[in-house]
């Protein structure tokens, strides 16, 4: 099937979930820091709403990546010692876990607070908790916390991926992206890449 993962590269399907969730959480990140100091105006009403909206399209994106991984599996692993692929493991459970933490503690946190949830003003979303001042204040705190702990994870992620590439000189990074993009040294290009 087109944009199915090979044994050798990741396909259109999970490089595109991958890259599309990368550029929707920075634009999230940038929206949820700077959106709590605005002014309390209309603005400010409408900046909170699309950063829910987004924030519930990143945690359908995320059940549709989980979906397709668990569909079309995932590439062989690429030599290495044994703890580093240990970390990996261990890495990509967290960034799974924690995109589905982050979006589901603001969804609480919200709920908690009493407000609507309208997705792009197209579908109302029901509330996961009854109303609860004390709640809502500590899925704020948690909303917080999750989104450093993605942050910090992403962050250490990002730089093994650039780390292969550059120093260890193999195509982790090449097969997340579309084919030639990136130049692998040819004794580590994966066979059909
Ligand atoms: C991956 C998705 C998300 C990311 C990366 C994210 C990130 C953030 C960040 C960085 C903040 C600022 C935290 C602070 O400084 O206090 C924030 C605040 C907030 N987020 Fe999200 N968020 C996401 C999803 C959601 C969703 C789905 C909802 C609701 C349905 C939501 C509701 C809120 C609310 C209500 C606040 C304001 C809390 C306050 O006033 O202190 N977020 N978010
Ligand atoms: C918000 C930021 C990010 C998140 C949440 C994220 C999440 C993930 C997850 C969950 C996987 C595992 C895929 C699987 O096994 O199903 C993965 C793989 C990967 N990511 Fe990211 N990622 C982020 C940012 C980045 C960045 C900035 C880079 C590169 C500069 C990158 C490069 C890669 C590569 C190369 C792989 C494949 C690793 C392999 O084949 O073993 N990621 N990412």
């Amino acid at each position: 099937m087109i944009g199915r993962n090979t044994d050798d590269r990741w396909g259109a399907v999970s490089q595109s979930l991958h890259w599309l969730i990368v550029v929707l959480i920075v634009v999230m990140a940038w929206l949820g820091l700077t959106m709590t100091d605005l002014p309390n105006t209309p603005y400010k009403i409408r900046i909170y709403a699309l950063h829910k909206s987004i924030g519930l399209t990143i945690l359908a994106l995320a059940a549709l990546r989980l979906l397709w991984r668990w569909h079309a599996g995932a590439p062989h692993a690429l030599p290495g010692p044994r703890w580093q692929h240990r970390v990996a493991t261990f890495t990509h459970a967290g960034l799974y876990l924690l995109l589905f933490a982050v979006p589901i503690s603001g969804w609480v946190t919200n709920s908690a607070a009493g407000f609507p949830l309208p997705w792009f003003g197209l579908v109302h979303l029901p509330p996961l908790v009854g109303q609860d001042e004390a709640l809502h204040e500590l899925g704020e705190d948690w909303h917080e916390w999750l989104f450093w702990a993605l942050a910090a994870l992403s962050l250490a992620h990002a730089g093994a991926a650039f780390w292969h590439h550059l120093f260890q000189r193999d195509a982790t990074l090449a097969r997340m992206l579309p084919s030639r993009w990136l130049h692998v040294p040819a004794s580590k290009e994966p066979p059909h890449a």
